[in-house]
């Protein structure tokens, strides 16, 4: 059997774009590499405080980092060295950054990503990821990068992906010709092809949702919960609910098996918890190109013209046919 590894498969795949000048393929392949660093990480999570990191420094004297600002900073770390992006914006830093060397200065994108997502999750052994999200800047090459080159809706991402370190470690992507996932083979230490043009079944039986948050939800939300919970065996119902916590793993299973997320605005958050720049917009990408849909209740998210970086979105993601059926509930709220 031959074994695809995920620098392989981007340099394949390098001809889908007939200009490309191989830079949005180094790109995504230092993105998998800042991923193993995580990775790595992730896997000794609990074992932090048992192997002497008690204190607050580690052996250089440096501070022992909480994960999601490790994980920040191994991204920007390899990114940044790796020069082909002009500016990072992260879920962690309130400000983008604008890299200011004549190399960065000549590079054509902009990267958005979420670090570490779930990480409520960590302390409790519980599937956590990356998500990460890629622009063509809109300033001219040699400029520094400034707030429009981030500020772009998500039908003009050229690239998107996540990372899930779960009971294994798996990179899917898309740079919008389908998707693609890898599983990082631990014995080689490479990301190897597994899941090949990856489709969201049109319909599924699961639903995630934080169900403590439904009575301050709208009641076209209400009402759909409520649906996929009553018994009509012809379509299967009632589904099941399944709500991990972590965003990207609550997907990917949805993503595999056919299912829907729901993070709605709700009374005292109308919009909602989830980030449009680092988590919406990158698995909307995904979502569309293996064939399901994501809204945020009123348009498609991809459409959503951000004001602000870290602006929030309500988000409903996943199987298009159980989209669509959120959507015509929420439709038929004013009438
Ligand atoms: P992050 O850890 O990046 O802040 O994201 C957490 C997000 C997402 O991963 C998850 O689906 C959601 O928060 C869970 O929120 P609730 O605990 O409110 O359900
Ligand atoms: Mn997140
Ligand atoms: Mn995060």
């Amino acid at each position: 059997m031959s074994i695809v590894t995920l620098s392989e498969f981007i340099m394949e795949r390098q001809a889908d774009f007939p200009y490309a000048s191989g830079d949005l393929s180094r790109l995504l392949a230092d993105i998998g590499i800042a991923s193993k660093i995580i990775n790595h990480k992730v896997n000794k999570a609990g074992l932090q405080d048992i192997l002497g990191a008690v204190g607050t420094t580690n052996i250089q004297g440096e501070t022992q980092m909480k994960l999601d600002v490790f994980a920040d900073n191994a991204l920007i770390n390899a990114i940044k060295w790796g020069g082909q992006v002009c500016g990072i914006g992260s879920e962690e830093n309130d400000r983008y950054f604008a890299f200011d060397s004549e190399v960065h200065r000549k590079s054509k994108y902009v990267i958005l990503f979420d670090p570490l997502d779930g990480s409520s999750n960590i302390d409790v052994n519980v599937s956590i990821g990356t998500i990460f999200s890629i622009f063509r800047r809109k300033s001219s090459i040699g400029d520094l990068a400034n707030v429009n080159d981030f500020l772009q809706s998500g039908a003009e991402q050229v690239a998107a992906g996540y990372v899930i370190y779960g009971s294994s470690t798996m990179l899917v992507y898309t740079t919008g010709h389908g998707v693609n996932g890898f599983t990082l083979e631990p014995s080689i230490g490479e990301f190897c092809l597994s899941h090949e043009n990856m489709q969201i079944p049109a319909d599924g039986k699961i639903f995630s949702v934080n169900e403590g948050n439904l009575y301050a939800c709208s009641s076209g939300v209400r009402e759909y919960i409520d649906w996929c919970k009553q018994t009509d065996k012809k379509s299967g119902r009632p589904y099941s609910g399944r709500y991990i916590g972590s965003l990207v793993a609550d997907f990917h299973r949805n993503l595999i098996k056919g299912g829907i997320y729901l993070y709605p605005g709700t009374k005292s958050s109308p919009q909602g918890k989830l980030r449009l720049m680092y988590e919406a917009n990158p698995l909307a990408f995904i979502v569309e190109q293996a064939g399901g849909s994501a809204t945020d209740g009123q348009q498609r998210i991809m459409d959503i013209k951000p004001k602000d970086l870290h602006q929030r979105t309500p988000l409903i993601i996943g199987s298009k046919n159980m989209v669509g059926k959120v959507l015509e509930l929420i439709a038929a709220e004013n009438i």
